[in-house]
């Protein structure tokens, strides 16, 4: 018996990777859907912060995962009806996010949440463990990094700060400290599997990674 691939292109890598940069256009340009699975984790931890819960309560933070009130409509981002996709992208946020990540229960509340994403049309979903645990039957799956270095560039750049100084040092560090505690935990490490083609960015820019990703889906 064959077995049936998913119509999904699973992209995983670190923080500041442009991996949703790249998962999203790749989207378009498929017209397929997006699923920016680390949105999912960011809004637990803010939720879970509105409400009350410490982010080291694994099954308080998984309750409120289950029922969490998001809504992706339009490039928006909505919890409990508010806009908050800025919110969810602080630095603080992405700690809280990567901190109610380590927890199995966590990751089991919004584990069906994130297989619902897709539909006919095909998906490109971003994250630590798209290829791993979410579509392991995903169609084609990318590791996508770059140096930890080129990473903080990048994110400086975002936030409109000089790459050196305190505050560069400071986002390098913050990057190096994430990485460690995404590769290390127990569950839905971060790792580049077996058959995940490696896209290392640290040389490309947005337009060259789009190009390779295409080339590669329309390889299989
Ligand atoms: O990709 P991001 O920076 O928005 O992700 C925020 C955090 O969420 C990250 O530190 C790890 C966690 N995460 C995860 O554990 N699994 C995913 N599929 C996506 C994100």
């Amino acid at each position: 018996m064959t077995h049936t691939k998913q119509k999904v292109i699973a992209i995983d890598g670190p923080s500041a990777s442009g991996k949703g940069t790249v998962a999203s256009r790749v989207a378009a340009a498929l017209g397929f859907d997006y699923l920016d699975s680390g949105a999912l984790y960011r809004l637990t931890a803010l939720y879970a912060q509105k409400q009350g819960a410490a982010w080291n309560d694994e099954y308080a933070v998984a309750a409120l995962a289950q029922k969490l009130p998001a809504v992706f409509s339009d490039g928006l981002i909505l919890l409990d009806g508010e806009n908050v996709s800025e919110a969810i992208r602080t630095e603080s946020i992405g700690m809280g996010a990567s901190e109610v990540a380590q927890f199995p229960a966590v990751r089991a509340a919004l584990l069906q949440r994130q297989r619902d994403f897709l539909t006919a049309k095909g998906l490109v979903g971003d994250g630590r463990d798209m290829g791993s645990v979410v579509f392991p039957d995903a169609e084609l799956k990318i590791f996508l990094t770059a140096s930890a270095k080129i990473r903080a560039e990048r994110r400086a750049r975002q936030l409109g700060l000089p790459c050196e100084g305190v505050a560069f040092d400071r986002i390098l560090s913050d990057i190096e400290a994430r990485d460690e505690a995404d590769r290390r935990r127990a569950v839905a490490p971060l790792v580049q599997l077996p058959d995940a083609l490696l896209l290392d960015t640290s040389d490309m820019g947005i337009e060259e990674s789009v190009k390779k990703v295409l080339d590669w889906y329309a390889e299989i």
